[in-house]
């Protein structure tokens, strides 16, 4: 779930290609995330899609007329005016050539354009198109434009195109677009300017070319940390270990492997963190003496010699006691079997923590693979809190919650403009 989106009104335009019927799954997973979508389709593109579709999916009237009228309070109001100012994000999805070039051209000859022209918040584009449509200097030239005013974009992507041939121009997945509107709406929340940086995943560290030791984790808790850090405003950095699920959209991702590559690419984004969260069960031994050939197998018993890994939180808890101050804050998860609390306070102390999460994963809510968890925080000025059983996604957003008044940033005012008069309803 994505609470961001829980009550924010988005203008869907949906323009004509035969992309178009991407755009209703982004309607629907839009609206499951309590979002209200008002759609506009450009008289083409209702040839690809029946505007009755995006109705019967967001349960609002779907807008197509540029000489429409919406009930406002009692008052009839031009439809394209109502529209633009109640918007909290404006999304276009699919673009066409077309409808981006008449965008940077300010041009207002359909409903679309004219409700994009009357309005001035957050807009994300989605193009499709062929890909010499896409690469041709008038389409490169109109993408600048809407760039330079601040308009973001998704895609396109490369992949089979409606001609039959494959190239870039195909439209972002509908979950992408999802995923980036998530961090568009979020922008200028209360952990903006702020650079968040999470592990996740479980190391896999290399027995030979083909076998490796690895562990349980997913990087479910990861991932759900890293879309709670962009939805609040984080530029938020994933180094991560193999994941068995979708990575976020909308963060920078750092694949690796082993302990030692997570170790280096935490070191790298260091100094350029505010917040530091090792989610990742990082291995704490790699075989001493991988080798490079596929081990045949023998009648003789294998022994596998282990050498310790690097304990990134450790180096960085470390570090922090330096003259370098370190990221203003750094969290820690202890995933245990046994011994919960007192294995939980040595790594808050050991590692020099502010906050350890605490989640027992022998039960069977409550660890690796599964959608929810109890845990409990551990806090460096003696505070302990035991929260009820969540889901991953909630145990995140309560944990950047935590983090927003650890930094005294709770009573953040979003700094992006927002339209006005968001209180208009849709007929
Ligand atoms: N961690 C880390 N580097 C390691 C091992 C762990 O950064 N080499 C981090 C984890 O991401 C987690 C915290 O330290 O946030 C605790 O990890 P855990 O595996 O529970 O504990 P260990 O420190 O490995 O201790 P032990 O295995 O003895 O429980």
């Amino acid at each position: 779930m994505a609470p961001i989106l829980s009550g924010k009104r988005i203008v869907l335009g949906v323009s004509g290609g035969i992309a178009a019927y991407k755009a209703v799954t982004l309607a629907s997973r839009l609206t499951q995330a309590n979002a209200l979508v008002d759609v506009i389709m450009t008289h083409s593109a209702a040839k690809f899609v029946a505007p009755v579709t995006f109705q019967g999916i967001t349960q609002r009237s779907v807008a197509t007329d540029t000489f429409e009228f919406w009930h406002d309070a009692g008052r009839l109001r031009i439809g394209h005016v109502a529209l633009a100012h109640a918007a909290d994000l404006f999304i276009i999805a699919p673009a066409t050539a077309h409808t981006i070039a008449r965008l940077a051209l300010g041009l207002s000859d359909d409903l679309l354009s004219i409700t994009a022209l009357s309005y001035k918040g957050p807009m994300l584009l989605a193009p499709a198109m062929e890909t010499n449509m896409w690469t041709h200097p008038a389409t490169m030239g109109n993408v600048q434009t809407l760039r330079d005013w601040g308009v973001d974009f998704i895609g396109p992507e490369e992949g089979r195109l409606a001609s039959g041939e494959v190239g870039e121009g195909r439209v972002a997945e509908p979950e992408d677009i999802f995923e980036v509107a998530c961090k568009v709406i979020g922008r200028g929340g209360p952990l903006d300017g702020l650079r968040v940086v999470i592990t996740a995943g479980g190391t896999r560290e290399p027995i030979d070319p083909v076998r490796f030791m690895g562990n349980h984790s997913t990087g479910k808790m990861g991932a759900a940390l890293a879309r709670a850090a962009r939805d609040l405003g984080a530029e938020t950095v994933l180094v991560h270990a193999p994941l068995a699920v979708p990575p976020p959209g909308g963060v920078s991702l750092v694949p690796v492997h082993t302990a030692q590559q997570m170790y280096a690419a935490v070191m790298e984004e260091l100094p350029q963190t505010d917040v530091l969260i090792g989610a990742a069960a990082v291995a704490d031994y790699r075989p001493s003496d991988s080798v490079n050939y596929k081990l045949k197998k023998s009648p003789q018993q294998q022994v596998i010699s282990l050498e310790r890994t690097p304990d990134i939180l450790h180096e960085v808890g470390r570090q922090r006691g330096e003259a370098s101050p370190g990221p203003q804050l750094v969290i820690g998860f202890a995933a245990e079997t046994n011994d919960l609390e007192a294995n939980a306070v040595d790594k808050l102390e050991r590692k020099n923590l502010d906050l350890v999460v605490l989640n027992d994963v022998s039960a069977p809510d409550s660890g690796f693979a599964v959608d929810t968890n109890r845990v409990t925080l551990f806090e460096r000025d003696g505070n302990r809190e035991a929260w009820p059983l969540m889901s991953k996604d909630e145990v995140a957003q309560a944990i950047m919650q935590r983090i927003v008044a650890r930094l005294g940033r709770l009573d953040w005012k979003r700094s992006q403009p927002k339209a006005e008069d968001g209180s208009i309803e849709s007929r």
